[in-house]
């Protein structure tokens, strides 16, 4: 049975940087408090044209050159996220085909803050199978487009990025090694967009009411997430059978200092086994961990062999971990750099348009 390796990893967050001073000047807030009560000091927010698949292909061109494969190789593209460019079509495909990947199935993934782990786990069980052997895992958001910023509860906390990783099969031992997936739909309320979907479809009394925005009980999400941090954790380890001690790394959802500080005195770990990047970025929901595993493999916290924990948690509610033995990237059979390939990719993109507007003239012309 082949195992499921991380061969690649990239990020893409928006330019736009917005401090807890500038959020000050929308909102009755301030710096000290936000860093008190969360840790962030900054986020990064979408500008105009800045989509959750634009940043989603960004973060991929870039894991697909580090894993030096070219899109064309991918068999499957996996999407999380809770901000997708529409109902439907996913937000996978319009990442499909701004990468040109071509022999690509692609769909999106909604678990919210643990999609990732859950995407990189549905990932791990298509290579086992042998269905698939080089997928891309995207998590994106662009939150700053569904927080109300009048509300300064929910919009000191969440950010816009993307991470992606390429995971791919090897028989090498190593890679995606178990993971755990736990979801509480009666605690669906705490967190969530009322409306917008078919059980309420927008109408102006949604609108008006503000229910198309980001509703969210703080404490108890709070209280649900240092429950259940510790326990994902520990579950993950010992479903990989590897004791507490020999994990050298963990990769947490970056939603709150506070909520990783208490994960750490439950594990009884110091914080510095915990990757933070939370005050640059603050709540990128999805795209959280993998922005988080990029920045600590430039840091030089990874290293192949390491064993890593990435554990996240989230609206659903749900909760997951994910056992990973870092990899590195493996020799790749050739360099590649997947940035090249944008030009191809909206040309490649351009003449399918081209190509189907011809064939409707032709078929219209023949009935
Ligand atoms: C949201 C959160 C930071 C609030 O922190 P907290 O310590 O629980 O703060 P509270 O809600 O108890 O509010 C304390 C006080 O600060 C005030 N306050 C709330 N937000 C504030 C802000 N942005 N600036 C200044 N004061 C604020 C409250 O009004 C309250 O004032 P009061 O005591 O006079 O009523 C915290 O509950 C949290 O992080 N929850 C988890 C959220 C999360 O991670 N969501 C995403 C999950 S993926």
């Amino acid at each position: 049975m082949p195992y499921a390796h991380v061969t690649g990893w990239g990020m893409s967050v928006p330019h736009k940087v917005m401090t807890n001073d500038d959020l000050s000047k929308i909102v009755d807030t301030n710096d000290k408090w936000i860093r008190e009560h969360s840790g962030i000091h900054e986020r990064h927010i979408a500008s105009e044209g800045e989509t959750s698949a634009s940043l989603g292909a960004a973060a991929a061109f870039n894991a697909l050159g580090m894993a030096g494969i070219l899109p064309t190789d991918l068999d499957l593209i996996i999407c999380s996220t809770s901000t997708p460019e529409h109902i439907f079509p996913a937000t996978a495909c319009l990442i499909q085909d701004k990468l040109g990947a071509s022999n690509a199935g692609a769909f999106d993934l909604s678990a919210a803050c643990t999609g990732f782990i859950f995407a990189l786990n549905m990932a791990a069980q298509s290579i086992r199978t042998g269905s698939a052997k080089s997928i891309l895992v995207i998590g994106t958001e662009t939150l700053s487009r569904f927080v109300d910023w009048t509300d300064r509860n929910t919009c000191i906390l969440f950010g816009d990025g993307a991470g992606a990783f390429v995971v791919q099969a090897n028989e090498k031992p190593g890679g995606i090694m178990g993971a755990v997936m736990h979801s509480d739909g009666s605690g669906g309320e705490f967190l969530s967009i009322p409306a917008g979907g078919s059980a309420q479809p927008a109408s102006e009394v949604t609108v008006n009411a503000g229910l198309h925005f980001i509703h969210m009980n703080g404490r108890e999400v709070f209280r649900f997430a240092t429950r259940v941090m510790v326990q994902a954790t520990l579950e993950a380890a010992k479903k990989s059978h590897w004791e507490t001690e020999e994990i050298s790394l963990i990769i947490p959802h970056q939603a709150n200092l506070r909520i990783i500080d208490a994960a750490a005195r439950g594990l009884k770990f110091p914080l510095e086994k915990f990757m933070i990047n939370l005050e640059k970025y603050g709540n990128t929901s999805t795209a959280s961990i993998p922005i988080a595993t990029v920045e600590a493999f430039n840091q030089k916290k990874l290293k192949a062999g390491d064993k890593v924990i990435l554990v996240g948690f989230g609206a659903g509610l749900t909760w997951g971990s994910l056992a990973l033995e870092w990899s590195g990237p493996l020799p790749s059979t050739h360099y590649i750099k997947a940035d090249w390939f944008k030009p191809w990719a909206r040309l490649r993109s351009f003449l399918l348009r081209i190509l189907r507007i011809f064939e409707g003239f032709l078929s219209r012309n023949e009935s």
